[in-house]
């Protein structure tokens, strides 16, 4: 049994990342480590409890823990997920940004590196840092984000990140500890927390309340579906070269103000509404401060190299996301009504069930 220690496993990519994992690779387990922040959601991987799959309820902040987690001899990879992850928070409260982004990931590099010095990792050890190409900042109208693109980041999220590559980079350059760095564009797809775009104008479609576009809509997103997102994640994992650096993204650029009108229109048809009925809904707001206008990846390294491309057109993977959330909606009433946060106080307090 191939093991690895995934952190922030409860979250949107996460969550993807260990039933997939699970799906694709028979003879791997996974420890998933996750502080259940307001983002966090156990339910998202409850049924998958079992031989291959242990929670661990934690914090990647807490030297302990993770001094307790790494002593298991034979951990062949951690992927780290774990993030405050959501520029708007960033904005209003940066704080727990720089604690679990760079403080957290510190941690996380430092632990691992104790556990390989110590010799107890195995041979093979990665140390998978997931990323975002907002570190890259904006681009005009022209260009792609490459690998050698100069991090000139915009937001407290994106600046917390990109502290947090360098430390990624840093400790594969003066320690040798196999880090890998993966810097990818917006993803969507199911289990998203309803903060983001796409399950936001989902939820208020469905709730017809206001949908907020910021801005005139005219900012652009390169836009991934999650799963194709965890198999690019999968294959850097087993086949990426440590101390390298590679962009992941889907190759279908996107205004905003055109995300949202396919959401109206496809809302439309599934809930059937007359055509031009979620539109009425649309509400141009105040612009986000800093708000970077476009994020464009070149993904031609991770094609040519590891030969990942995405499976899933924009098309395809939005009729698929918003059908999921139409058919999870208990899931998304559950996590925005503080019930399923009730539950997980009530049934485990503080307690880790590793
Ligand atoms: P998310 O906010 O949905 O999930 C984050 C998870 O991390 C949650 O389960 C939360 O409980 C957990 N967590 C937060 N702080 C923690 C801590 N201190 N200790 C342990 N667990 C903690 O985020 P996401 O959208 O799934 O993003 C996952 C990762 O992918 C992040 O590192 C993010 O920067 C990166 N990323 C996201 C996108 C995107 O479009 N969502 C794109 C590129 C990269
Ligand atoms: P978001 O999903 O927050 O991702 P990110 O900021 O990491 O790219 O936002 C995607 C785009 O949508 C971004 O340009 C901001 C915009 N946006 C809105 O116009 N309205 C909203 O309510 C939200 C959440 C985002």
């Amino acid at each position: 049994m191939k093991r690895i220690l995934v952190t922030g496993g409860c979250g949107f990519i996460g969550a993807n990342f260990v039933r997939r994992v699970l799906d694709l690779r028979p003879d791997w387990s996974i420890i998933n480590l996750d502080a259940l922040t307001y983002a966090g959601n156990y339910g998202n991987v409850r049924d998958l409890e079992g031989d291959r799959h242990r929670f661990v309820h934690g914090d990647i902040g807490d030297e302990e823990l993770l001094a307790d987690i790494f002593s298991e001899e034979g951990i062949a990879g951690v992927v780290h997920f774990a993030a405050e992850s959501h520029v708007d928070r960033s904005i209003l409260g940066p704080e727990a940004f720089v604690e679990t982004n760079v403080t957290g990931t510190f941690r996380l590099l430092q632990a691992s590196l104790e556990s390989w010095r110590e010799g107890k990792l195995d041979p093979d050890f990665r140390f998978l840092h997931v990323s975002t190409d907002e570190v890259y900042g904006s681009l005009g109208p022209e260009g792609l984000f490459t690998e050698t693109t100069r991090y000139d980041p915009s937001s407290p999220y994106s600046a917390s990140k990109a502290a947090a590559d360098h430390f990624a980079r840093a400790y594969h350059r003066t320690y040798g500890l196999s880090t890998i760095i993966t810097n990818c564009s917006n993803n969507y797809g199911p289990y998203q927390f309803p903060e983001k775009l796409i399950p936001l104008m989902i939820f208020n479609i469905i709730n017809e309340r206001p949908l907020p576009v910021y801005g005139d809509g005219g900012n652009v997103r390169d836009w991934l579906f999650v799963e194709d997102h965890c198999d690019a994640l999968l294959t850097v994992l087993e086949n990426g070269r440590p101390g390298e650096t590679y962009n992941i993204g889907g190759g279908a650029e996107k205004k905003n103000i055109e995300i949202v009108h396919i959401i109206c229109d496809l809302m439309d048809e599934r809930l059937d509404r007359p055509h031009g009925t979620s539109r009425k809904l649309i509400t141009f707001v105040a612009d986000r401060p800093g708000h970077d206008l476009r994020y464009a990846i070149d993904a031609s390294k991770i094609e040519g190299e590891l030969g990942w491309r995405p499976r899933h057109g924009f098309e395809d993977g939005i009729a698929r996301t918003i059908d999921w959330y139409l058919d999870n909606m208990s899931w998304v009433e559950k996590i925005t009504s503080g019930e399923y946060k009730r539950w997980m106080k009530e049934n485990y307090g503080n307690r880790g069930t590793g």
